[in-house]
């Protein structure tokens, strides 16, 4: 068919284009039904408020996310002090109100699509390459036919909630852009969380390597002797100052960055070492951060015959005795190697905190 010239197309109305667009594009309408023919019943209005009902609800859910992130405490407690119940509720509360949120608004989405949508069956024949500015003109004309169709024009109560429930949501993403500003990561300094992890020793202390023995308050700190060649241990940090004090010891241990792969090779075994970190081992004795480069899981699946290291989660391997490169599986990065010695009364100790950020990422972290 000939195609209508600029004038014509300005002069003709939406129904025409409409027409004209699906004979264009070869759509032919097989059967159309429209659910609400005679318009403002009873039923259509509760069909309206249900659907609406949804959407408020997936905004309220949004509002209750945004005042969970700021209100609830975030801070760390221990289990049994004041305020551990109250702590262990922020993820999950978290979860839940955003989770649910989205939950409502698909509800809401489909409920809508479901009770308002008319019900059309077309056909349409395939063509290539692209559209020509009739049928840009023509297409624009049935999205708002489509628009007219469905009645979200003359919904009131609906556009109203569906706007509401959008633009709270839409904080809702906002609140990910300025939460560091509301809870500020940084706090601390130098010596903020984000910098430091439970092996840097303050006012010069000296930091233990310390086995958990299950029993809270028993410290148990390691000798080279303690361990046989070939074999790994998990360790924890430790400082005389914490002794006593059941808090310090088990935010210590509970610390995501805390656990540390104590690793004593065989002799003779073929060691390589990362550059800038040849003296980070105290002899056959090395220590590696326990947790994966990839998601976080502990990578301590020590295979002592071959040196590697397996994180079960998605199975990165880490070669121990060459620096815990990566040599399989998704993680993009080695182990960081904490750097040991053996101090004058015999205990293994760390020299200083790790050198560069522990677990899968970081707020810094630039990748190459
Ligand atoms: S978390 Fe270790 S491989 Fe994915």
């Amino acid at each position: 068919m000939s195609e209508p010239s600029d004038r014509e197309l300005r002069e003709m109305s939406r129904e025409q284009l409409v027409e004209l667009g699906g004979e264009l594009d070869d759509v032919a309408i097989a059967s159309k039904t429209d659910n609400w023919p005679t318009r403002g019943t009873k039923p259509e209005k509760r069909a309206e408020r249900a659907v609406a009902a949804w959407f408020v609800v997936s905004g309220l859910l949004a509002l209750a996310f945004v005042l969970v992130y700021i209100l609830w405490p975030d801070r760390y407690v221990v289990p049994g002090q004041d305020g551990y119940v109250r702590y262990s509720w922020y993820t999950p509360l978290l979860g839940f109100t955003f989770g649910f949120s989205v939950l409502a608004l698909s509800i809401g989405v489909i409920a809508y699509q479901k009770n308002f949508y008319p019900d059309e069956v077309a056909v349409q024949q395939r063509h290539d390459g692209p559209a020509s500015e009739v049928q840009r003109v023509t297409a624009t004309a049935r999205f708002a036919e489509a628009g007219e169709d469905t009645g979200l024009g003359r919904r009131k109560l609906l556009r109203r909630v569906l706007l509401g429930a959008g633009a709270i949501f839409g904080v809702t993403a906002g609140t990910l852009a300025i939460g560091p500003f509301v809870r500020d990561p940084w706090q601390g300094g130098d010596n903020a969380a984000l910098w430091v992890t439970g092996w840097k020793s303050f006012n010069e202390e000296t930091v233990y390597l310390r086995i958990d023995t299950g029993v809270l308050g028993e410290i148990v700190r390691v000798r080279p002797e303690d361990i046989v060649p070939g074999s790994m241990m998990t360790v924890y940090p430790f400082r005389e100052s914490d002794r006593g004090d059941k808090e310090l010891l088990l935010a210590a241990e509970r610390a995501s960055d805390s656990p540390v792969m104590l690793i004593r090779f065989r002799p003779g075994t073929a060691i390589t070492h990362r550059p800038g970190q040849e003296d980070f081992h105290y002899g056959q004795y090395y220590a590696f951060s326990k947790i994966c480069t990839h998601l976080g899981c502990p990578a301590s699946l020590y295979d002592t015959q071959n040196n590697i290291s397996i994180c079960a989660c998605h199975y990165s391997a880490f070669a121990m005795n060459e620096g815990a490169r990566v040599v399989f599986g998704p993680a993009s990065r080695p182990l960081p190697q904490l750097s040991i010695t053996v101090n004058e009364e015999g205990y293994l100790i760390a020299r200083r905190d790790f050198v560069e950020p522990v677990g899968p990422t970081f707020w810094e972290w630039r990748a190459g």
